[in-house]
């Protein structure tokens, strides 16, 4: 079974969205690049985020990655923003009782996009 089967697949993705979002609206290390973006838009990234950790279908490519960051990237998107978001993916996943094994899987598997985020 996937992780993101075993997580409970799209309604866990859903649950976790909600919570997460919260976490990095309420981060002053990322909130600012969140400043003028749609909440639609933004839960669409958290979305596809938490998908992408769950190892869930991912529908973007390195390309899409890129192309949907190079904004923040000119603003200045770096690694220490990527470290934060990791570590309120880690805290939200704790919150919602996922085991800590699969904790490290998912921020793992969301680890492998960052060069494609930080468009590099
Ligand atoms: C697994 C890693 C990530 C995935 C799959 C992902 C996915 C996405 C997607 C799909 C969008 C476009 C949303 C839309 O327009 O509908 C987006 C936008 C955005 N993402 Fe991510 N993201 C990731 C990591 C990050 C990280 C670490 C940050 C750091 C703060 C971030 C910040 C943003 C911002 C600010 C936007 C809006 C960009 C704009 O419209 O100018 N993302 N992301």
């Amino acid at each position: 079974m996937s992780l993101y089967e075993s997580l409970g697949g799209e309604p866990a993705v859903d649950a976790a969205v909600e919570l997460f979002y919260k976490k990095i609206l309420a981060d002053e290390r990322v909130c600012d690049f969140f400043n003028g973006i749609n909440m639609a838009r933004q839960k669409r990234m958290q979305k596809a985020f938490l998908t992408v950790a769950f190892g869930g279908p991912n529908h973007y490519t390195g390309s899409g990655l890129r192309k949907a960051h190079k904004r923040a990237v000119d603003f200045g998107l770096n690694d220490s923003h990527f470290d934060a978001v990791i570590e309120d993916l880690r805290a939200t996943l704790m919150e919602l009782g996922v085991p800590t094994d699969k904790v490290r899987e998912a921020t793992a598997i969301a680890e492998t996009t960052r060069n494609d985020v930080l468009c590099r």
